[in-house]
């Protein structure tokens, strides 16, 4: 202290901390034993709320005056403490959102460490609060904690300066005791969006500036405890227990007592020492129960400190879960066992608020989790807000706890050589080393923690060393994860896992099969990026075929959709640029597999699949649960099952389960065995749902398994109806349909003799690109087949006994050989629709026919695969059943508008009004969908919003459609055995009738 803030800190790189006490545990602390029961301390004092805001454009702007005089605060905005001030004050520095360029490219050509002297928005925060005088009397050091501010803050107290801070993801703590003064105080914090740190924080999100977590302030005892590390350390055969503690006492007076207890408040141990400044404890802990993200067992520690006299002056608090984290054999083992993870990476982000995080906002991300299987979370790119290492612990997720580094775009494109930072370079190295320590320091008791990070995509080089090597000295109990290291032999002991981005199934399957030394884990794959998360079964594939590959994290958790308001009042979840923010890369922050306002995507129904606790197989005899966990029974839980002979229910039902061990399998017997017997094709489905769970609703189910025998009853022959050929037209009374000569089908009457088309089928040979087609080109290769679909002609048509055959050309391919059969029979009429394969074309989007209908018809209810949309290579977690969707609303929402909706597997499907008049589709193995718009529409479309059903109905029947991809969206194909060659022969089968 003593000190005044100077404004070229923000340009220099080894100025990053200035007055800050050292970081600490996140422990609790309460003033008696009777506050710690209620969860409430008085020691504990919130500064969130309405501050008064300075705007500044830049840092040197920012008036001094307000530090110490209030005469100037009539003039100062209201603005939310915890709050993003782009989001408070976009007039005035609107969001902005860049990928790894950084957000000043083009603008200016800084190099590392310059930053901008023209643009720098400096908020200047303002707000009084008063103290009482018996509270300072009974506090032995105040302390002001900011628990995290990007990405510079300055702060004053009466006038007085406290220090300076960077890491936008760490707390910064300044001891005002003797400043802090009875009755009212001043304070100002000044929040600075660029310094040197920014070259440090180049992750791939909007770039905000704000105070986005809590203003603390903590009037510590007389006597307190400044810091606590527990380690719980197990015998070899994961049999006995100890509990290991490290603590620091300020001010130590009388005595320290350690008590653990138990969930039902038994106390499991209970040790009284003289205090001291520094104390060590290990004691054995008899009969624990281990801690997993499946068996979330949590012990409460409490640590009582008394002054000399006896009297309690603190209860320090914090929760401990016993277990083991260690490579054993090459293998990462929690409590002895090989672990997978089934896990994603999550940013802190809120559509309204930015990375301001509330308790209900993450109990509603690891709930959702819960239900989709996740066992596991990566903090992707920097350490997330205390409470959710606190929730992770008591619910049960495993957490790789990144460090807030981030340097991409300094060695993306430029020769890393000559500017990657922090590389080797020690004008970095106790910036890296800092950021490091204050996340560490701060979680290090967290259960939840197994592996701490070195942070993203930060190139490699002493300096990260150096930091992984402070990680291990601290705590040999985790290990050290970076995947930026793979690249360089020298470097690569920086991890202690062979960690890589978007590394595909075959090349993870081509490292384990050459005997590494260190065991594989995906930190990011399967990029979800709009219609994505295709092929993400061969990923779960090899983690039984491979025990060195331990699982993968998902890119990523949630779109980074943020809710604009629009002049007109409506609003949308935006995506870069849409703030006018240049440069951009566009919608790229929207990877989730949920959308920014957390609705759950289709991609979700695969990933709850592929990640299930439990596999489940019926026979006709019942259903075999097979436990795939590690630790924990399957307890609390129920089947759901259903029987369908040939579409037909003939039995459901709900069948209590016995509990089943982990790792084993029961046959569970159903009572449906007369229900089978008997001719058609029986279909068991069998779904896992809860009974009782802590945070999912009872009935959700989280896993299912069908099984298929028998054959489908044989149906009688369908008869050809005779035609009324004329001039012009051809028509088939029975079917109410019409057929013109030119045009194809133009009329077809439903049950009650209405129209049901809005003009003649067109050929549906292309799809509105994906993302991911975008990224490997095949959006644009798909032009010759849209070009195809609208623009080849009909020629014919050839008369033939039971029918019409036209052929289609085009004159770009002139060997095209495509034709199309209709066929009129009793059963309705028969399309066919023959693509015979030609050379020289890119892979085949679609083989199908797309009906616009009338839009008085929308409701939907087919026999297929779904619920949810499913395409080749994403259909695993899609079941076979009866399932319904209104075609109004089937537009998935992906923030850039792209192909979607579709279902495989389709055997009947009805598109009705609401009298359940319209049309029915029949056929063997159909992919349809249903959507209220064109493909053109679609891809024309930037936003949802832009789009309005209500027109008409879009019915697209087809033989196949190609995957969507997902490895990644930046150039990985769809796999090729999720695609159709062009040069091969395929056939398009279905009958249409009006009902
Ligand atoms: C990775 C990066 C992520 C994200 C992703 C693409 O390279 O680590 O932060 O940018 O690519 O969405």
């Amino acid at each position: 202290m003593a000190q005044t803030f100077e404004t070229r800190w923000l340009a220099d790189p080894e100025v990053f901390a200035v007055g800050q006490l050292p970081p600490c545990s996140d422990h609790d602390i309460f003033a008696s034993a009777e506050e710690a029961d209620a969860g409430r301390s008085s020691l504990i004092r919130s500064l969130d709320g309405v501050w008064g805001a300075h705007l500044a454009m830049r840092a040197c702007d920012a008036p001094d005056a307000l530090i110490s005089d209030p005469s100037g605060d009539g003039m100062l905005r209201p603005v939310q403490i915890p709050g993003e001030f782009q989001l408070q004050f976009p007039e005035w520095d609107p969001p902005h959102y860049v990928n790894y360029q950084y957000p000043w490219d083009g603008h200016e050509a800084l190099r590392p460490p310059q930053i901008s002297e023209t643009y720098d928005p400096t908020v200047t925060c303002v707000r009084t609060f008063s103290v009482g005088e018996d509270r300072l009397e009974r506090t032995g050091r105040a302390v002001l904690c900011f628990e995290a501010a990007e990405a510079a803050l300055a702060v004053w107290l009466n006038g007085v300066f406290l220090g300076y801070g960077e890491d936008s993801f760490t707390p910064k703590r300044f001891d005002v005791t003797g400043i802090l003064r009875p009755g009212e105080n001043r304070l100002v914090a000044r929040v600075f969006k660029r310094c040197t740190g920014s070259w440090l924080e180049d992750q791939d999100f909007w770039r905000f500036s704000g105070i986005h977590r809590s203003v603390k302030l903590i009037f510590e005892p007389k006597t307190h405890l400044a810091d606590l590390f527990v380690r719980t350390p197990l015998t070899d055969d994961f049999t006995r227990a100890f509990l290991e503690a490290d603590l620091s006492v300020d001010r130590p007076e009388g005595t320290v007592t350690l008590s653990l207890t138990d969930a039902d408040g038994r106390v499991r141990l209970e040790k009284t020492f003289a205090a001291a400044a520094e104390l060590h404890v290990r004691e054995e802990v008899p009969d624990v129960e281990l801690w997993s993200a499946e068996t979330p067992v949590l012990y409460a520690l409490r640590i009582t400190l008394t002054d000399a006299e006896g009297q309690v002056r603190e209860v320090a608090r914090t929760d401990v879960g016993f277990r083991q984290f260690e490579m054993i054999d090459r293998i990462m083992c929690l409590n002895g066992k090989r672990i997978v993870f089934h896990g994603v990476n999550r940013h802190e982000f809120d559509c309204d608020r930015g990375r301001v995080m509330t308790e209900e906002l993450l109990m509603r991300d690891l709930t959702d989790m819960k239900g989709m299987n996740v066992n596991a979370i990566r903090t992707c790119h920097y350490p997330n807000t205390s409470l959710f290492y606190r929730l992770c612990d008591r619910y049960g997720f495993y957490v790789i706890d990144e460090t807030n580094i981030e340097t991409h775009g300094t060695w993306a494109r430029s020769d890393p050589e000559e500017i990657a930072v922090p590389a080797s370079d020690p004008v970095w190295r106790e910036a890296v080393l800092a950021r490091g320590r204050a996340m560490q320091e701060r979680d290090k008791n967290h259960p939840c923690v197994l592996l701490w990070s070195c942070g993203n995509e930060s190139w490699y080089g002493d300096d990260l060393l150096a930091l992984s090597e402070q990680f291990r000295r601290r705590d040999p109990t985790r290990l050290v994860h970076y995947e930026g290291c793979w690249m360089s032999e020298a470097y690569s002991r920086i991890s202690d896992v062979y960690s890589r981005m978007y590394f595909k199934a075959a090349d993870i399957e081509a490292y384990l099969k050459g005997d590494p030394d260190r065991p594989m884990i995906n930190c990011e794959y399967t990029h979800a990026m709009g219609n994505s998360c295709g092929g993400m079964s061969l990923y779960r594939d090899l983690e039984d075929r491979y025990p060195m590959y331990q699982g993968g994290f998902i890119w990523d958790y949630v779109d980074q959709g943020l809710r604009q308001r629009l002049p007109d009042g409506s609003s949308r979840l935006s995506y870069g640029g849409d703030w006018g923010d240049r440069p951009t890369d566009w919608q790229f922050n929207t990877n989730g597999i949920v959308l920014g306002d957390r609705t759950l995507t289709p991609k979700v129904q695969e990933v709850r699949h592929l990640f299930a606790e439990a596999i489940l197989t019926p026979d006709d005899k019942g259903v075999t649960v097979a436990n795939r966990r590690l630790f924990a029974p399957l307890r609390g839980m129920f089947l759901r099952w259903s029987v369908l002979r040939d579409r037909e229910s003939v039995a459901c039902g709900e069948t209590g389960l016995p509990e089943i061990p982990a790792g084993a399998s029961v046959h569970v017997p159903l009572p449906y065995a007369g229900a089978i017997s008997g001719e058609g094709e029986t279909l068991i489905t069998a779904h896992l749902c809860i009974r009782e769970h802590p945070l999912l609703a009872p009935g959700t189910a989280v896993a299912f398994g069908q099984s298929r025998f028998g054959t489908p009853a044989v149906r009688a022959e369908a008869k050809p109806l005779p035609m009324t050929a004329c001039d012009y037209n051809i028509g088939v009374r029975e079917l109410g349909a019409l057929l013109n000569r030119t045009d194809g089908l133009i009329s077809l009457r439903d049950g009650l003799g209405r129209e049901t088309l809005q003009c003649a089928p067109m050929l549906s040979l292309f799809r509105a690109p994906t993302d991911n087609d975008g990224g490997n080109g095949s959006a644009k290769r798909q032009g010759i087949w849209h070009l195809l679909s609208r623009y080849a002609a009909l020629q014919g048509p050839e008369l033939m006994p039971d029918g019409l055959r036209w052929r289609y050309v085009c004159g770009v391919i002139p060997g095209l050989d495509l034709t199309l059969t209709v066929r009129p029979t009793d059963a309705g009429l028969r399309f066919g629709l023959h693509w015979e394969g030609v050379a020289g074309l890119p892979e085949m989007p679609a083989l199908g026919l797309s009906f616009r209908m009338d839009p008085r018809l929308h409701h939907v209810r087919y026999f297929g695969l779904g619920p949810d949309e499913n395409y080749a290579d994403r259909c695993e977690g899609a079941w076979l059943g009866w399932h319904g969707f209104d075609s109004d609303t089937a537009l998935t929402r992906y923030c850039n508008p792209q192909e979607c909706g579709s279902r495989r597997g389709v055997q009947v499907l009805r598109l009705t009004d609401e009298t359940g008049h319209g049309v029915e589709v029949t056929g063997e193995d159909l992919e349809i969908s249903v959507l209220p718009y064109l493909p053109e529409e679609i891809a024309a479309a930037r936003h949802p919003e832009e789009l309005h059903p209500g027109n008409k109905t879009v019915l697209d029947i087809a033989a196949f459609r190609m995957g969507i991809g997902g490895d990644d969206s930046w150039g990985a194909p769809v796999l090729p055995q999720f695609t159709w060659p062009a040069d091969r022969s395929y056939e398009l089968r279905f009958t249409l009738k009006g009902i």
